[in-house]
C-alpha cells in the first residue's frame, strides 16, 4: 500500500464513522506560550479540550504535521541514529470532544488495524495504564476491560507513568493512554525471544505505532490535577511507522516516504545508503531535516536567530553539519532535495508546493552561509592547534569557537580526534552551562495558577463595535518575568480589546471601579482562545463591575497602518505580479511592517507606484465593508486569500476595501480616507526572496513631513542658499577634488615613512620586527604594512594610530611567519584590544582591532615586543 493510500484510508475511516476530516494546522503555534510547536495531533484542539471553544463537530480526525524539537518532546539529537523517530512527523489522529469514550476508540483502534490493514492480530500488544500513587490515579480498569474484549490478556501489559500517562506539556489537559505496539521481526526472532518483553525497550522492531488517549484531567503550574469538565478521546498513530508496517520493511526510512529523498541523496552525493554506518546516520538525518525545515518555513517560519526560528536553524545546521563531515558536501545541496519532496508530500499538503521555490531559495542561502562559517571556523580552529601546548585543547576556545562563531562541538571533536588531540570537554561543559545559566537568568518568567472569581464564565469579544463597557473579572493570575517584573493577567465576561493577533498589536486602556480609580491595562493577548489582559497591579474591588475602556487614540491610529496594509498587499501584487505573497506582517499604532516573497530589490520607480497605488485608494475613500461568520468557501469564492501558516476556523471575518479583500481578524478604519496619507519609509530584504517594507500612515506621517521640513530649512540655512541640491553638488564636487589631492599627498607621506622605517626594524629571534605608532589613517596603515610586506618574508609590523580620539592597531605577518610559527594576526590583535578597551580580528597575516582608550596604544607595542621576545 502506498503512504498516500494509507493515508486516505485512515482519513476514509474515520469520516465513515461521522467524523470532520480537517487538514493540518500549521505547525508553529501563535498563541500558547507554554509550547513552541505543535507537538502532537492534540495541540491545535487544546482550547476544545480546556472548554475554551466549541468544535462545529465533535468528532475530527486528521493527519497532523508534528515537530518534536524543542520542550518536553524533544527526539531532535536521536534522529539519525535509530530508524523511527523524527523531526517532523505526521500524526494521523482521531477525536472525541466530550462524544464517545474508551470503548470506541478501542474498538475502533482494534477494527481499523486489523480489518481495514489488516495487521496480524498475533504481532500486536497493548499497554494500560497501572495507576500512580502521587497523582492518587488508579489503574485503569475500564480499559483493561475492553481491551479484554478483543485481544488475550497475555498480551496487555501494564504501564507506568512515564508511557501510559500522556501529558502535552508541564501543564495543561492530559490523562492515562493505552498504546498499541507491533512487532515486525521475523518469525524465527519472534519464536526465540517473546515480543512482550521488548514492549518499550527501544527495540527497533518492536515499537508503538497509536496511543489512544483517554483525556480527563488537567496538570495545573502547581503540579496538581483537576478534572476536565468533559471527557476527551485523544489518539495518534505514528503515520511513518504505520507505513514501515504496511509497506513490510523494517525501517522507517525504508517506506516510500523517504525512499525518494534517500536516493536523490545518493545521486547528488555519489554515496550509497546501507554500505556505512556513518554515512548511514548521514542521510537519515538529512532526509529527515530537509522535511521539517521545508515545512516550517512553507507554515511561514523562517530560520533566524531567536525563538522557533532558531530551532529551525538548528535542525537545517545539524543536516549540513552531518552532510560536511560524513557526505563530504563542500557546497549547498539540501536544497535541491525540495523538488522531490514537493513531488511526494505536495498533494497532501499543498503549502509545499506552492512555496517551492522559497523554501529552496531560504536552505540555499542557510546553507551556503553556514558552509562559510565551517570553513572560517577551521582556519580558526587551526590557529588554536597549533598554539596548544600538549595534546588537550582546552575547553573554553572550543567554547569560543562554538558561541561566537557557531562552530558545532562535535565537529570540533571530530578534528582534534583525527589529528590525535583530545578536547577538554569537562572545561567545555563548564562553559556551556554557565551560558545556560545565564540567559535562563534573563528569561525566566513563572505563572501562578488562575484564581476563579466566576466559575464556567464565556467571554465574548466586543471590540469590533465599541471601545467601552462594563466588564466583570472572571479569573486572574500573577505572572512573575525577570523583564517586567510582577505582572497581573485578567479574564473579563466580555471585552472591547483587541487582542494581539493577525500582526496586530494588542490594545491599551484602563480599567475603572465605581469609585473611579483605575488600573492601566498594558497589552492584551490571546492565549488558547482567550483574551488575556496584562496590568501592572489588581483592581482593589476584584468582584465589583467596572468600566473597560480601550485607549482610542492607539487603536485609531493601530487601525490606520492595519487598512494601510490591506491596500499596500494589494499594491505589491498589482505593480510586482500575484507571486507576491505576504509572510508576515507588524501591525503597531506608530508603523507598520509588510513581509512578502519577492526576489529582487524594489526600484525606486516601484515603490513610488506602490505608494501611489495606496494613496489613490486612500483618496477614493473606500468604505469598509466587513462580513462576519461567513462560510471559508464563500469567502474564497469571493476572492479573499488564505495565508499558509495562519489557522482558520470554519467561518472567517472578511474585510473589503474596494477591490482588497482579506480574511482578517484585525480592526480597520471606517473608510480608507481616514487613513489621510500613507507612505514608505524602508525597503530591504529578510531572507532569501523576503523584502520587508515599513511604512507610516496618519499622524505619525504628520510628524514625519513637519520633521523633514525641518531638516530641509535647516539644510537651507546652512547651505546658505535657495538651491540646496545645487549647493550640494557643488560641495560634493569640491570635496572629490579635494580627496584626490589628499590622497596625493598621503602616497608621497607613506613613501618616505616605507623608507625611515625600514630603518627602524629590529630583528627579534630572526623576525624583523618594529612596533610603533604613526599618523596615518586605517587604509594608509594598511598599504604601509603590505608596501613594506612585500620586502621581507620574516615581517612583523604592529602599528598604533589615534584618529578622532578613537585608538587603532594593525598587525601584519608575513605569510611565512603564520605558517612556519603558528602565529596570528589576528589571535594578537584580539589580545591587544584589551589594551585599548576595544577588540578586532582579521586575517592570520594582517588584522586590525579599534578601541576607545588612545593611552593604551603605547602598552600594546610594549606588549606585542615581550611576546615576541
Ligand atoms: N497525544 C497523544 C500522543 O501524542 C496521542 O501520543
Amino acid at each position: 500500500m502506498k503512504s498516500q493510500d494509507i493515508r486516505s484510508k485512515f482519513l476514509q475511516f474515520f469520516k465513515d464513522k461521522e467524523h470532520s476530516i480537517v487538514p493540518s494546522a500549521p505547525m508553529v503555534l501563535k498563541d500558547d506560550p507554554t509550547l513552541m510547536f505543535v507537538n502532537s495531533g492534540m495541540a491545535p484542539f487544546k482550547e476544545y479540550f480546556l472548554g475554551n471553544a466549541q468544535p462545529k463537530n465533535n468528532r475530527i480526525a486528521d493527519s497532523q504535521k508534528c515537530l518534536r524539537v524543542s520542550g518536553k518532546h524533544n527526539d531532535l539529537e536521536e534522529v539519525g541514529y535509530d530508524t523511527y523517530h523524527h523531526t517532523l512527523f505526521e500524526m494521523l489522529g482521531n477525536w472525541s470532544f466530550g462524544d464517545y469514550f474508551k470503548q470506541e476508540a478501542i474498538a475502533w483502534a482494534w477494527e481499523l488495524l486489523t480489518e481495514v490493514y489488516g495487521i496480524d492480530k498475533d504481532i500486536l500488544y497493548i499497554s494500560v495504564f497501572e495507576g500512580d500513587e502521587a497523582d492518587n490515579i488508579p489503574m485503569d480498569q475500564e480499559a483493561y476491560d475492553i481491551w479484554k474484549q478483543y485481544v488475550s490478556e497475555d498480551r496487555i501489559l501494564m504501564g507506568n507513568k512515564k508511557d501510559n500517562f500522556w501529558e502535552m506539556g508541564d501543564q495543561g489537559p492530559c490523562g492515562p493512554c493505552s498504546e498499541i505496539h507491533v512487532d515486525i521481526r521475523s518469525a524465527e526472532e519472534r519464536a526465540m525471544v517473546d515480543g512482550k518483553s521488548l514492549v518499550n525497550m527501544d527495540h527497533p522492531h518492536v515499537v508503538e505505532i497509536w496511543n489512544l488517549v483517554f483525556m480527563q484531567y488537567n496538570r495545573k503550574a502547581n503540579g496538581s490535577l483537576i478534572a476536565l469538565p468533559n471527557k476527551h478521546i485523544d489518539t495518534g498513530m505514528g503515520f511513518e511507522r504505520l507505513c514501515m508496517v504496511l509497506q513490510g520493511v523494517q525501517s522507517n526510512y525504508d517506506t516510500d516516504v523517504f525512499t525518494p529523498i534517500i536516493r536523490e541523496i545518493e545521486t547528488i552525493t555519489d554515496k550509497n545508503y546501507g554500505k556505512n554506518d556513518k554515512v548511514d546516520v548521514a542521510i537519515r538525518v538529512i532526509s529527515d531535516h530537509v522535511r521539517a525545515v521545508a515545512f516550517s518555513i512553507a507554515d511561514g517560519q523562517l530560520p533566524s536567530n531567536t525563538g522557533a526560528g532558531y530551532v529551525i536553524r538548528r535542525i537545517l545546521r545539524r543536516a549540513i553539519r552531518y552532510s560536511f563531515t560524513f557526505l563530504d558536501q563542500k557546497d549547498p545541496f539540501i536544497y535541491r532535495l525540495v523538488d522531490v519532496l514537493c513531488k511526494k508530500m505536495g498533494d497532501a499538503f499543498p503549502e509545499l508546493k506552492s512555496q517551492k521555490q522559497l523554501i529552496e531559495n531560504v536552505i540555499k542561502e542557510e546553507e551556503a552561509s553556514f558552509l562559510r562559517t565551517l570553513d572560517q571556523g577551521l582556519v580558526l580552529l587551526d590557529g588554536i592547534v597549533k598554539n596548544t601546548i600538549g595534546d588537550t585543547v582546552s575547553g573554553e576556545k572550543a567554547f569560543e569557537l562554538y558561541d561566537t562563531f557557531g562552530f558545532p562541538i562535535d565537529l570540533t571533536a571530530l578534528i582534534l580526534s583525527e589529528q590525535g588531540l583530545k578536547l577538554d570537554e569537562q572545561g567545555f561543559k563548564e562553559h556551556l552551562e554557565k551560558q545556560k545559566n545565564r540567559s535562563r537568568a534573563a528569561s525566566e518568567m513563572s505563572t501562578e495558577d488562575w484564581t476563579i472569581l466566576i466559575e464556567d464564565a464565556e467571554q465574548e469579544f466586543i471590540g469590533y463595535d465599541t471601545l467601552e463597557t462594563n466588564v466583570k473579572i472572571t479569573r486572574y493570575r500573577k505572572v512573575t518575568s525577570k523583564k517586567d517584573g510582577d505582572m497581573y493577567q485578567l479574564v473579563f465576561n466580555l471585552t472591547p480589546f483587541y487582542a494581539e493577533g493577525g500582526g496586530q498589536v494588542g490594545d491599551k486602556g484602563y480599567l475603572e471601579d465605581v469609585n473611579g480609580d483605575v488600573v492601566y491595562i498594558l497589552d492584551t493577548k490571546r492565549e488558547n482562545n482567550v483574551v488575556i489582559h496584562f496590568t501592572k497591579n489588581l483592581p482593589d474591588h476584584l468582584n465589583e463591575t467596572h468600566k473597560a475602556t480601550v485607549d482610542a487614540k492607539q487603536r485609531y491610529r493601530t487601525e490606520c497602518n492595519h487598512t494601510a496594509t490591506h491596500l499596500l498587499h494589494q499594491a505589491l501584487r498589482e505593480v510586482l505580479g500575484n507571486h507576491v505573497e505576504q509572510k508576515g506582517s507588524a501591525v503597531h499604532s506608530k508603523y507598520l511592517r509588510f513581509d512578502f516573497s519577492h526576489f529582487s530589490k524594489l526600484s525606486m520607480e516601484e515603490l513610488r507606484d506602490v505608494e501611489s497605488f495606496v494613496n489613490a485608494r486612500i483618496a477614493g475613500k473606500l468604505e469598509l465593508k466587513e462580513q462576519r461568520n461567513i462560510p471559508m468557501e464563500k469567502a474564497v469564492e469571493e476572492g479573499a486569500m488564505a495565508l499558509f501558516g495562519e489557522k482558520y476556523g470554519d467561518t472567517v471575518r472578511t474585510i473589503r476595501f474596494g477591490q482588497s479583500i482579506e480574511l482578517c481578524g484585525g480592526t480597520h478604519v471606517k473608510n480608507t480616507g481616514d487613513i489621510w496619507y500613507f507612505k514608505i519609509v524602508s525597503e530591504g530584504a529578510v531572507a532569501a526572496g523576503i523584502r520587508r517594507i515599513e511604512a507610516i500612515t496618519n499622524d505619525a506621517l504628520k510628524d514625519y513631513f513637519v520633521d523633514v521640513n525641518r531638516t530641509f530649512n535647516d539644510m537651507k540655512v546652512l547651505l546658505n542658499n535657495n538651491e540646496p541640491v545645487k549647493a550640494l553638488q557643488n560641495l560634493q564636487e569640491e570635496n572629490s577634488n579635494l580627496k584626490k589631492q589628499v590622497e596625493a599627498l598621503l602616497k608621497d607621506k607613506t613613501k618616505n615613512l616605507k623608507g625611515d622605517l625600514k630603518n627602524e626594524l629590529t630583528e627579534i629571534n630572526g623576525i624583523q620586527f618594529l612596533a610603533k605608532k604613526i599618523d596615518l589613517d586605517a587604509g594608509g596603515i594598511k598599504d604601509l604594512c603590505f608596501e613594506l610586506g612585500s620586502q621581507f618574508d620574516n615581517l612583523f609590523l604592529l602599528f598604533g594610530a589615534e584618529n578622532d580620539g578613537k585608538a587603532l592597531l594593525s598587525c601584519y605577518i608575513s605569510k611565512e611567519l603564520v605558517s612556519e610559527k603558528g602565529i596570528n594576526a589576528g589571535q594578537i590583535v584580539r589580545e591587544l584590544g584589551k589594551h585599548i578597551q576595544g577588540g578586532g580580528g582579521g586575517q592570520p597575516f594582517f588584522a586590525t582591532a579599534g578601541g576607545k582608550k588612545p593611552e593604551g596604544i603605547e602598552e600594546a607595542l610594549k606588549a606585542v615586543e615581550e611576546y615576541l621576545k
